[in-house]
């Protein structure tokens, strides 16, 4: 029987500013991770080794981590980096990366706008990457995009997302993650989608990453909690967004679905009062709206 416990993966420093058009300081990046870290997150996706001509925000990924890693080994911290293809590997591994994200859409249109190649070109750089990161013991997720819809083309067939799921499960992927990349997924969605994955693929492999645009992403970490799925990713203050896919909002609200959890019994390990003042600081940080509810309601009270 699965554990009630969730694990919680902070993607605000990745997916949360690589979508910031005015440059955030290095520092900011770096003192957020820490406070991050402080509410008792034990997952942070850190940054990503990604072309810095086509996201510009995170180019000074190698720098984050040289002043997050020591944070790692002293309290059993995971960081995870973005690495498409063998130079954001080597780029991600030589600045001491232990854990990598490689990705690659449902759908071949926002695969050509986001990472300029062609779906099984995609899996193709995954799978090298995969293979050198297992080589060096890295831990490995394997995101999809688009599980639910392209911004460029249209709904995705279900059937699409269970072929990219099951290409990152043969390259050896630890955990895959299921990104409603446009935020569109509502629980009925996610469930019906569940419902195919979950024939071919354990949920303990499966990670919830919803984007927030229709305001369901709450709705659909729940739902997914209910059908087995035991790993959301979310981001603090609802930060985020994907330069590639125009319109879509941040992703599901850290300290929303940590309200929730916590308060129907599920352990999260983080402290919701500690996490609402890191939202509101950040949010401050980047002269944004605080676009989590929780949030919001508990630096207010
Ligand atoms: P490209 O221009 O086709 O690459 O980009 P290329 O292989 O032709 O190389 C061109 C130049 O880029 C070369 O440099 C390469 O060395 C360099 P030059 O010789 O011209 O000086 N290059 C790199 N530099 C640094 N790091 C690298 C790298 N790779 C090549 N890793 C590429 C192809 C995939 C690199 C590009 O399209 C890219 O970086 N795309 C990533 C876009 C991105 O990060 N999007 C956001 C993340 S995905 C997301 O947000 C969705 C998610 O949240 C889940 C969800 O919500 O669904 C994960
Ligand atoms: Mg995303």
């Amino acid at each position: 029987k699965a554990s009630s416990a969730v694990r919680i993966l902070e993607v605000g420093p990745r997916d949360g500013l690589q979508n910031i058009r005015t440059q955030v300081p290095t520092a900011t990046k770096i003192e957020l991770i820490k406070k991050l870290a402080a509410t008792g997150l034990t997952d942070i996706e850190a940054t990503s080794f990604v072309s810095p001509k086509w996201v510009p925000q995170l180019a000074d990924g190698a720098e984050v981590m040289h002043h997050i890693l020591n944070l790692g080994s002293q309290n059993d911290l995971r960081f995870s980096v973005l690495a498409p293809n063998l130079k954001g590997f080597e780029n991600a591994f030589r600045a001491g990366a232990k854990e990598v994200v490689v990705f690659a859409s449902a759908t071949e249109a926002f695969s050509k706008k986001n990472q300029n190649c062609t779906v099984e070109q995609a899996l193709d750089a995954a799978r090298a990457v995969v293979k050198q990161a297992k080589q060096n013991n890295l831990w490995v997720r394997g995101v999809v995009s688009c599980i639910f819809s392209d911004p460029y083309s249209g709904p995705t067939d279900p059937r699409d997302v269970l072929y990219v799921v099951e290409q990152f499960v043969d390259m050896g992927c630890d955990e895959i993650g299921l990104g409603d990349t446009l935020g569109v997924g509502t629980p009925k969605r996610t469930q019906t989608l569940l419902e195919v994955l979950l024939k071919a693929v354990p949920a303990d492999k499966l990670t919830g990453h919803f984007h927030d645009t229709y305001g369901q992403a709450v709705a659909n970490v729940l739902r997914a909690y209910e059908l087995g799925l035991r790993t959301f990713d979310s981001s603090i203050a609802g930060l985020g967004g994907c330069p590639y896919a125009p319109g879509a909002k941040g992703n599901a609200a850290t300290e929303d679905i940590v309200y929730a959890f916590e308060n129907s019994g599920i352990d999260t390990g983080i402290d919701l009062q500690k996490l609402a003042t890191v939202g509101d600081w950040i949010s401050r940080q980047l002269g944004l709206p605080n676009n989590s509810r929780a949030g919001a309601a508990l630096v207010a009270k």
